[in-house]
């Protein structure tokens, strides 16, 4: 039994191109599309009367008004009896056989694979990712099932223990990968032999609902795997603050990791919280390499990737380059942004309005900054962003050290690798970070100083693949356990090992 990445589709081919206008002719809803409301999922049961329902706009088209989809919202009583349903295991799916377990799991993960086109549709409309980008995801979901299942064998090596899983798990994910993460927390957690609750981010709930049903689909009971869309302060009270809870994959912010711990300072948590995250590039490197690897780790989803570049810190002679800015400059204007449902746009839209940190980064600039490329919506879209640049950033200064979650690189001057690797560090975050250098004693310093999760030598810094590069981070980067995902180590949390006892 061995285990392969899945590959990418290549929408260049024609085939594909033609595979994905059949996508947009499903998802690409109008104005006078009626939406079945798509249900809470508890105790085996589809859930929509009598409960409040969230509906999601296409950003694409918000000019009309179109809507992506409605979700219902689970209530109080719902969240109660789902984790009652978990901790009861009512179809015992914990008591099942690692083999019983890997069977159904491999099912899931076809099921990801034939669908592949609805999660892309459902994605495309719901939170306004383009096509390329979901895509990916779906690859990496395919790789999170069948790598967790097949690791959860890893624990037969060890054959003076027995394992068995915690018991209940519940999986808060972020909007901005809406497949591949929400799936990975669940495929580990019932790789691992637990049930599980997810709670989706409502902006990407009816993709998290898509993901679901290969599951259910596959021959995971809608009591092994329960979806409970719903407010966060509602999840908080009576998800997290059950104690028949045995422990919470978070992906998300410090703040809901630190309220988390707060509601239970005993909670088993796992939580990847982000990052600020930066390339270097010196005077040795490949310049036009550099600027394509950049441009993309900093705008592909427009810069909403907690592994995303958010910092470009430049080596004096490159900063003081007027080609080099021109270049990166016009690099970052030639990523059309724009609908989802044309595909020339390489961006889509924000799955949010402009808040917090990023309206903060927009509307000012500090000491020394300027504009290298200003802000820019397109067709007074407040969801369509198009890349910016900040040059003559200072260290300290607030874009340096705050996570911005948007398409607005940050770029500042270092006098040589050893300022900018202090640089770099000085965030405190440690999720992803890159160098672009041909010069291998450069990278060997850096290699040796940076303080990061994920490190990537000439390559972007984002799109970390399952088991080549386990994803995650360290300092303000992760919470609690933290422990990286695609890896075998990362189901080992969900797993209680005790000793075998054998008869004299
Ligand atoms: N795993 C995602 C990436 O590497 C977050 O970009």
């Amino acid at each position: 039994n061995t285990y392969h990445s899945e590959a990418d589709t290549d929408f260049v081919l024609p085939q594909n191109k033609k595979w994905a206008e059949t996508i947009s002719k499903k998802w690409k809803f109008s104005k006078d599309t009626k939406h079945d409301i798509k249900p809470v999922v508890i105790g085996g049961e589809d859930l929509v009367d009598d409960r409040d329902v969230y509906t999601a706009l296409d950003k694409s088209q918000l000019k009309d008004g179109v809507i992506a989809g409605k979700i219902a919202m689970a209530t109080a009583e719902d969240l109660k009896k789902a984790v009652k349903v978990a901790k009861d295991d009512v179809d015992g799916w914990r008591s099942k056989t690692y083999e019983q377990r890997h069977k159904i799991l491999k099912q899931a993960a076809i099921k990801v694979r034939e669908r592949r086109d609805d999660l892309i549709g459902v994605a495309a409309a719901e939170v306004g990712k383009v096509f390329g980008e979901t895509d990916v995801e779906v690859s990496e979901a395919i790789d999170f099932i069948e790598f967790y299942s097949y690791a959860s064998r890893y624990f037969e090596k060890y054959e003076n223990l027995d394992f068995k899983g915690k018991g209940v798990g519940v999986v808060v994910p972020p909007w901005n990968f809406p497949v591949a993460i929400p799936l990975g927390g669940v495929a580990a957690t019932l790789a691992a032999g637990n049930t599980v609750i997810i709670k989706p981010a409502t902006v990407a709930a009816l993709t998290a609902y898509e993901m679901c049903k290969c599951f259910w689909d596959a021959g995971v009971s809608k009591n092994a795997l329960q979806f409970a869309p719903c407010p966060g302060a509602l999840a908080g009270e009576h998800l997290i603050g059950n104690k028949d809870v045995d422990f919470v994959i978070l992906t998300g912010g410090e703040d809901t990791a630190a309220a988390m711990l707060k509601t239970r300072p005993d909670l088993f948590l796992t939580a990847e919280t982000g990052g600020k995250d930066a390339t270097i590039v010196t005077n040795m490197a490949d310049k036009e390499q550099a600027i394509k690897n950049v441009c993309h780790s900093a705008f592909a989803n427009s810069g909403q990737k907690c592994s995303a570049t958010s910092l470009l810190v430049l080596e004096e002679e490159v900063y003081n380059d007027k080609n080099f800015r021109k270049a990166l400059v016009d690099a970052a204007k030639s990523m059309d942004v724009g609908s989802v449902w044309d595909f020339k746009n390489r961006i889509g839209t924000l799955a949010n309005k402009v808040s917090g940190n990023l309206k903060h980064a927009l509307e000012n600039l500090d000491d020394n900054e300027e504009w290298a490329l200003a802000p820019e919506y397109v067709d007074g879209n407040d969801y369509m962003l198009k890349p910016s640049i900040k040059w003559g950033v200072k260290e300290d200064s607030f874009i340096h050290m705050n996570e911005l979650f948007g398409p607005v690189l940050a770029v500042i001057k270092a006098r040589d690798l050893e300022h900018a690797v202090n640089i770099v560090n000085a965030t405190g975050y440690g999720l992803t970070s890159g160098i672009e250098t041909l010069d291998e004693r450069e990278v060997n310093y850096w290699r040796e100083n940076i303080k990061a999760g994920n490190l990537y030598i000439n390559r972007g810094t984002t799109g970390a693949i399952v088991l080549r590069q386990p994803f995650g981070g360290m300092g303000k980067s992760a919470v609690g356990a933290g422990r990286k995902v695609g890896i075998h180590n990362y189901i080992t949390q969900f797993v209680d090992f005790t000793e075998k006892t054998y008869p004299n």
